[in-house]
This record gives C-alpha cells, structure tokens and sequence, in this order.
C-alpha cells in the first residue's frame, strides 16, 4: 500500500531527525500550537512520493500543500501527528496518510516511529497493525471503558473541553490524553482504548485514522458541541457507543 510505505518512509526520517536533538520550531495558530523543520521536511517527502506515483491525484497537507488533481482521488496528510509529543521527546507521535474518493476514505495507513507500528486499513478490507488483523475491544460498560481525547489549542476551546473531560470523568475507568488524534483512533482499533472522542480536528487528523477504527469494528460517530462549540468525533467499542455520547452531551 502506497499509504504505508510512505507514512513508514517519513516516519524513519522524522525519528531520526529527533534523535539529532530538538528540532527548530516556530508558532501557527496559537503560541502552544508548534511546526518543526521535521514537521516540513516529512510534509514535502510525502507530497513527492505521492506525487510521483500518483501525478492526478490531489494532495492536502497540514503544513499547506494544496494541490489540485484530476483522478477523483484526493491525499490528506499530517506529517506528524502529535507535534508537541515531538518537540517534547515523548513516545506518541505518528505520520498519517489517507486517500479518499467522492464516497469517503479509500485506504488509511498510520505510522508511529518510535514504536515501529504500522496501522493500516482499505476500505472494506479490515485493519491490521503490522499486517496482522485487529479488532476493537468488546468493552460492553462505559464505567469500565478508558477513554482517550485530546485538545484544542485555543485557549477558550480548551476550557470548554476542560469542563466537558470534568463531566465525563467520573463515568469512566479513566481518561488518557495521549496527544496524538491519528493514533488515539488507532489505539481504539486494536483495543487499548475502548473509546476516543474530541472536537476542534481537521481532516487529516482524522481520515486514516477513523477508516482504521471503522474497520476494526469500532463505532463511529458525533456528538453536538453546546453553545456554539462544534461537533466532536466519537470512536469506541460499539456497545458503549449510545452511553458515551449520551455522558458526552451531559457533561456540560
Ligand atoms: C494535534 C493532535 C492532538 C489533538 C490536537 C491536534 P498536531 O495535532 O492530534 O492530539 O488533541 O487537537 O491538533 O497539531 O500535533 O498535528
Ligand atoms: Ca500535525
């Protein structure tokens, strides 16, 4: 799978270039919300690959590719997801790549560097880590179901999200915020978290990662954001699903 070998490919180079020391970095939309020269450079390997071995197809990264395509098959990209666990030296970061149709996400492949994983799904295929097929967990009670999410970087956006997690937290075994929205979903596809939820994401921290949790028999869906708030997504094992959401739209 192209996806694959190229989400492995950056991976290589961005782990490698963490292991040199920390990387430049500057700001984007917020003065918490960071780029690293790796964040860039594994963005442009990507694009060039793809780019290579697909010429028609249209490509969008989160460090600004946009580029048009004719095939009807368009690319997302986040060339590290998790670029605070990066700058950091901590373990959860990963590269994303997803294609997609006009009838949803195609193929999906998510690569953490540290760990060497690979989580990879077709549409209608299954997901595998590492080749193998997984499966989501069987979690039938949300009080015993960990949840992941994450957070925004604005400022306003992360203390509605503070007291949403406050709401949420006595419902279940616990919370883990893992810090990297691609992987999160990964880890409900293979079981180590039996739910994922969050708001304020882009698609293409999304895309490979939510094809991955589909095909491993997760449930996938939203809940309303309150008061202006936008929607969030939700993954989780499929009986703890309604309950989930159900504490999510309580919890504020
Ligand atoms: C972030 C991570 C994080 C999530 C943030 C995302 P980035 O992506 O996925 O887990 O909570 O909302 O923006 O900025 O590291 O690519
Ligand atoms: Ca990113």
């Amino acid at each position: 799978m192209l996806a694959a070998a190229v989400a492995r490919e950056a991976g290589e180079l961005v782990v490698a270039g963490r292991r040199r020391g920390a990387p430049a970095s500057s700001t984007k939309s917020t003065g918490t919300d960071m780029v690293t020269e790796f964040d860039t450079a594994s963005e442009a390997l990507i694009v060039e690959r793809v780019g290579a071995a697909r010429p028609h197809d249209a490509i969008a990264g989160e460090e600004g590719t946009r580029r048009p395509g004719s095939s009807g098959i368009s690319w997302l990209v986040d060339p590290i997801d998790g670029t605070t666990n990066y700058l950091y030296g901590l373990a959860g970061y990963c590269v994303s790549i997803a294609a997609a149709d006009r009838h949803g996400t195609l193929a999906g492949a998510v690569y953490l560097p540290v760990t060497g994983e690979l989580f990879a799904a077709y549409r209608g295929g299954g997901a595998t880590l590492d080749g193998i097929p997984i499966r989501c967990s069987d979690q039938t009670e949300l009080g015993r179901a960990l949840i992941g999410t994450g957070f925004a970087y604005e400022p306003g956006a992360r203390a509605r999200q503070g007291r949403r997690v406050a709401g949420v937290l006595p419902q279940v075994r616990d919370i883990r915020r893992l810090g990297a929205a691609a992987a999160d979903l990964c880890l409900v596809a293979c079981g180590r978290l039996d739910g994922y939820y969050e708001q304020y994401l882009n698609p293409w921290d999304l895309a490979a990662g939510e094809l991955i949790a589909a095909e491993a028999g997760a449930r996938l869906g939203t809940f309303p954001g309150a008061r202006g708030e936008p929607a969030g997504v939700v993954a989780s094992a499929p009986a703890i699903h309604d309950a989930l959401v159900a504490a999510l739209v309580g919890a504020t």
